[in-house]
C-alpha cells in the first residue's frame, strides 16, 4: 500500500478519490459505535472515520492505541455539515478507510505529542527525546532551522563564499573556554582538543588565498551551561580577505536581512550601530535590548549639586525613566532591594504625581525637581537613579531597565537588531592578575589607539563587533592582526612570551610570514538565532539531541564509563573522584 499523500494534503479537492496515507495514531475517539482516528504524519493530521459496518477494518481500528503506526487506504469524503473542524487544515474532510494495516504497535508512551511540553518533566522529555520530537511544535522548530541554514547557504554561495570543512580533531583554539580533549592512541600521552571555533583554520585559509570562506561548524566548549549555552553548538563561521570593518558589517547585515526574508518572510530595518562605550552608557550592557524602553539617562551633572557625597561625588549617575507607571510602595522597595543585589549601594526613586514623591526627600525638593526636570518626567512617570562608579552604575541601571520593562509588560514586539562596535581590546583579569583578550589575541587594535598598547592597555579599542538581537549576542567577530610586529606587541601585553606564543600558535605566526592578506570575519551562533526566531526559551528546544545543564544526555546516558581495555589502549588511567 504505497502512500499517495501526506495527511495535510487531504483536502476538499480530493473528495471522491482514493488515497493512501501512513503515520501515527494521534488520538482515537469512540462515538456510539463510530471510531474516529486522527492520523498524524510530518505534515499534520487527517481524520479517519470507521463505521461498525466496515468489518475487518473496524476490528483493526478497534484495537488501535495512541502512537500505533498504521497505513490506510480509503476514499476522501466531505464531513457531514456541523462536523467540520475549523481548527484543522484538513477539517472539512475525512477518510473512509477500505484497508487499514497496523505496521507497528506502541507501548503506552510516557507523554503524548499533543500534551503541553510544560507539563512534562524536562528530564523525561530528554530521556524519550524521539517522542518529544514528535510534538508538532518541536518539528516546527527543526523545519525553521532547516530553512535558516538553507538561507545562509544560499546567500553565502551566491556571494562567492566557499564552504570548507576544518578538522574536529585539532589543537586548542583561543576562545578562552575549557577544551574537550580527545586522547590519541597512536601518540600515547598526547591529546587533540575539539575546536572551540574554526578560528585559526579560517585565518590560514585566508593566507591560502581562499578569499571568502564559510562553514556551518559544530564547535565545543567545556563551560558552565545556561539556557543560551550548550557544550556543543553550531556556528555559521565566516572569514573574508581584503576588507575593512565597514565591508564586513555591510555584507553580514545583508546576509541577516536575506536570511530573515527567506526563512520568515520578514523585512528587517537597517541595524543601528553603537560603540561599546555608548552601549554601556545608554544601556549598561554590551548586548542592549532595544525593546525594553528608552535608553538610560546620564544625570551626573544634575546630581553634582547634591550635598550627599554618594550622589554629588559619584563618578556616574544613571537614570531609568519609567513612563506612565504607578508602582506600589512594595514595588519601589523591590527595586531598591534589587539594586543592592546587583552591587549598587542603593537607589533613589522619584514619581511625579500632583507633587513629587521619593524615597529620598532628604535631598531637598530643589535637587529632586532638578533630577525630574533633567529626566523630562511628565505626570505619571517614575525615575530610578543609580549612582556609583562607571560602568557599575550603568550596569545596575541597565538591569533595572530590563526588570521594569518585564514587570510592567513594556517589552515591545519585534526584531531589534544592532551592531555593537569598538569593544575594548583587553580586559583586566583579577583572577590571573593580567590583561586578557576581550575577543581573542588575533583581534586588530584600533589604529588610533595603537600608541597606548604599552602605556595604557585599558584605553585600546579594537576592531571587534557583535550582532545583538533583542538583548542576545548573536554573532561576534573582528578584523585580525596580519602584521607580525603588531602581533608580537599584543602578545607582550597579554604576558605571552615569544616562546609561549611560538608553542601555542607557532604555525599561524609562521603562516603569516609567507604573505598574509588583511582579513576579518565573524561567527553567528546558529542555535541562538533559531531559538529567537522560533520564540523558544532554551537552546534545548532547537537542538535535536541536546545536553542537560550538567552536560549529560539522559537518553544515551553519555558521558559514560569505558572498558578498561579501551583505557589501556589509550595509555590512560582514571583517578577515581573522591
Ligand atoms: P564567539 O566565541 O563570540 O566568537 O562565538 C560566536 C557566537 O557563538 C555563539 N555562542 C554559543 N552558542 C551556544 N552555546 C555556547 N556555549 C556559545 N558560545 C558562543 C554566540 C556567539 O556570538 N572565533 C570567534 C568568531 C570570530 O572572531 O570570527 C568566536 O568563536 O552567538
Amino acid at each position: 500500500m504505497h502512500r499517495t499523500h501526506y495527511a495535510a494534503e487531504i483536502s476538499e479537492a480530493l473528495v471522491g478519490t482514493t488515497v493512501a496515507v501512513a503515520g501515527w495514531v494521534d488520538r482515537r475517539r469512540d462515538h456510539g459505535g463510530l471510531i474516529f482516528i486522527d492520523l498524524r504524519d510530518r505534515s499534520g493530521v487527517v481524520q479517519l472515520r470507521v463505521d461498525p459496518s466496515a468489518g475487518a477494518v473496524f476490528q483493526e481500528a478497534d484495537r488501535l492505541r495512541a502512537e500505533y503506526v498504521i497505513a490506510v487506504q480509503g476514499v476522501v469524503k466531505a464531513r457531514p455539515p456541523g462536523m467540520e473542524n475549523p481548527e484543522l487544515a484538513t477539517g472539512k474532510v475525512e477518510i473512509d478507510p477500505e484497508r487499514l494495516v497496523v505496521l507497528s504497535e506502541a507501548k503506552t508512551p510516557p507523554f503524548l505529542p499533543h500534551e503541553e511540553a510544560d507539563r512534562v518533566d524536562e528530564l523525561v522529555r530528554l530521556k524519550y527525546r524521539y517522542l518529544d520530537l514528535r510534538r508538532p511544535k518541536m518539528l516546527g522548530h527543526f523545519m525553521l532551522r532547516n530553512r535558516v541554514v538553507f538561507a545562509f547557504r544560499r546567500y553565502l554561495h551566491e556571494h562567492g563564499f566557499l564552504e570548507v570543512e576544518t578538522p574536529a580533531l585539532a589543537r586548542s583554539t583561543p576562545e578562552g573556554a575549557r577544551d574537550f580533549l580527545v586522547p590519541s592512541r597512536l601518540q600515547p600521552g598526547n591529546f587533540y582538543a575539539l575546536p572551540q571555533s574554526p578560528q585559526l583554520f579560517k585565518q590560514l585559509l585566508m593566507v591560502s588565498g581562499f578569499d571568502r570562506y564559510y562553514q556551518i561548524a559544530k564547535v565545543f566548549r567545556d563551560e558552565d551551561l545556561r539556557a543560551d549555552r550548550q557544550p556543543e553548538f553550531t556556528q555559521v563561521d565566516i572569514e573574508m580577505s581584503f576588507v575593512d570593518q565597514d565591508d564586513v558589517l555591510r555584507e553580514m547585515e545583508a546576509l541577516v536581512h536575506s536570511v530573515f526574508q527567506e526563512s520568515l518572510g520578514e523585512t528587517l530595518a537597517p541595524f543601528p550601530r553603537l560603540t561599546w562605550d555608548a552601549a554601556m552608557r545608554q544601556y549598561g550592557s554590551d548586548k542592549p535590548d532595544l525593546r525594553a524602553g528608552p535608553p538610560l539617562l546620564d544625570l551626573t551633572e544634575q546630581a553634582r549639586k547634591s550635598r550627599w557625597p554618594i550622589l554629588g561625588e559619584a563618578q556616574h549617575v544613571a537614570g531609568v525613566v519609567l513612563r506612565q507607571v504607578n508602582p506600589s510602595r512594595r514595588q519601589w522597595d523591590e527595586f531598591v532591594e534589587r539594586s543592592r543585589e546587583l552591587g549598587a549601594s542603593g537607589l533613589i526613586w522619584l514619581w511625579k504625581g500632583e507633587e513629587l514623591r521619593s524615597n529620598a526627600r532628604g535631598l531637598g525638593s530643589e535637587l529632586l525637581e532638578g533630577l525630574a526636570t533633567g529626566a523630562e518626567l511628565r505626570p505619571g512617570d517614575g525615575l530610578l537613579v543609580v549612582a556609583g562608579a562607571f560602568p557599575l552604575a550603568c550596569q545596575v541601571a541597565g538591569q533595572l531597565r530590563l526588570d521594569a520593562a518585564q514587570r510592567f509588560g513594556r517589552v515591545e514586539q519585534g526584531w531589534r537588531f544592532l551592531w555593537v562596535t569598538d569593544f575594548p581590546l583587553f580586559e583586566w583579569s583579577e583572577e590571573e592578575g593580567r590583561w586578557v583578550s576581550a575577543h581573542h589575541p588575533f583581534t586588530m587594535p584600533h589604529p588610533e589607539d595603537v600608541e597606548w598598547l604599552e602605556k595604557d592597555p585599558s584605553r585600546v579599542r579594537s576592531w571587534a563587533y557583535d550582532v545583538v538581537l533583542n538583548g542576545v549576542e548573536l554573532a561576534s567577530g573582528s578584523l585580525r592582526i596580519f602584521q607580525p610586529e603588531l602581533q608580537a606587541r599584543v602578545f607582550q601585553v597579554l604576558g605571552l612570551s615569544r616562546r609561549e606564543a611560538e608553542a601555542k600558535f607557532g604555525f599561524l605566526l609562521e603562516a603569516f610570514s609567507y604573505g598574509a592578506p588583511p582579513h576579518g570575519g565573524i561567527a553567528f551562533g546558529l542555535d541562538r538565532l533559531v531559538m529567537l526566531m522560533a520564540g523558544a526559551k532554551s537552546l534545548r528546544d532547537v537542538i535535536a539531541f541536546p545536553k542537560t545543564a550538567r552536560g549529560t544526555d539522559p537518553m544515551t546516558e553519555a558521558p559514560n564509563r569505558v572498558d578498561p581495555k579501551q583505557l589501556e589502549e589509550l595509555s590512560l588511567a582514571v583517578i577515581e573522584p573522591r
